[in-house]
């Protein structure tokens, strides 16, 4: 299967959403002779293979519906194996780094592949993603999921820690983005991956994320988005200023999230 591709029919090995209810979903790779226990009983996978996505499936207790997979419900189904960015941060993230089809990304740490999964969507069928995680086992299991997914030629997996070794590639990116603990330490090598006429023409664009929900832009070598509570402008400021990053001006997006209740009234 192609993860970001929809296809009709579900086949052996395809990763498939079982859709029991809003909050009640699960990512499944269908492998006949396996059996998939859900709070409606018992789903033998032999019996999803030649039925469409979409399609209803009885189950002892109730139905469930097989949903084709999309990064947005990768995102909320995937195996955590680290904290992981959501669908919210994803659009603004995808948005100021400006990806489009086609469009060379460069990403740190892979973590649970959340992001990447959306990146490789939005830039595919002719863009890259390197991604870089220096922990071995992390890096392993998002290639494995890139390779089941079908995504795997549109992204390369290094395992690498890039605050000590860089990226160790030039001239190559049109967007950065680092979700790393110290991504400050990155930067001039973050930097040095970007195209050149991107560096130093458009001003564009480096993401950095942090723990908290400050976005912050630079226009004229780097701009970086970076979300932590405990992350103030002086501070990245003086980080900027210790790696020597020149920068003209900061912004700052804060996401306010809003519920709207819906209610019946008599008037
Ligand atoms: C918060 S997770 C990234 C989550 C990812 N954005 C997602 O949406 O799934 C941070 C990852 O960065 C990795 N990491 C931390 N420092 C690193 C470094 N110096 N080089 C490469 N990866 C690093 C960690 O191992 C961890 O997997």
């Amino acid at each position: 299967m192609n993860f970001c591709k929809y296809k009709e029919i579900i086949e052996e090995g395809d990763t498939v959403i079982l859709y029991l209810g809003f909050n009640n979903m699960h990512a499944i790779t269908v492998k006949t002779g396996e059996t998939f226990q859900t709070r409606y009983g018992a789903l033998r996978h032999s019996d999803l293979i030649g039925i469409k996505f979409g399609d209803k499936v009885q189950c002892p207790k109730g139905y469930l519906i097989t949903l084709h997979p999309t990064p947005e419900l990768w995102t909320v189904n995937l195996p955590h194996r680290t904290q992981i960015l959501y669908t919210t941060d994803i659009s603004l993230v995808t948005m100021q780094l400006d990806l489009r089809p086609g469009s060379i990304v460069v990403e740190s740490g892979t973590g649970s592949g959340s992001l990447s999964h959306a990146i490789i969507r939005s830039i595919m069928p002719i863009g890259h993603l390197y991604t870089f995680e220096f922990h071995s086992q992390r890096a392993a299991l998002a290639e494995q999921e890139f390779q089941i997914h079908g995504i795997s030629q549109y992204v390369t997996v290094a395992h690498r820690d890039v605050c000590s070794d860089g990226f160790g590639i030039e001239n190559v990116a049109d967007a950065v983005f680092l979700d790393l603990p110290c991504p400050w330490v990155a930067l001039p090598s973050a930097k040095k991956a970007l195209k050149q006429q991107v560096s130093d023409i458009l001003g564009a664009i480096i993401g950095i994320l942090e723990h908290s929900r400050l976005l912050v832009h630079q226009d004229i070598h780097v701009c970086w988005n970076s979300f932590g509570t405990f992350c103030t402008f002086g501070l990245v400021k003086g980080h900027l200023g210790l790696f020597g990053i020149e920068f003209t001006f900061l912004r700052k997006i804060v996401f306010l999230f809003s519920m709207h209740r819906t209610s019946t009234k008599n008037m």
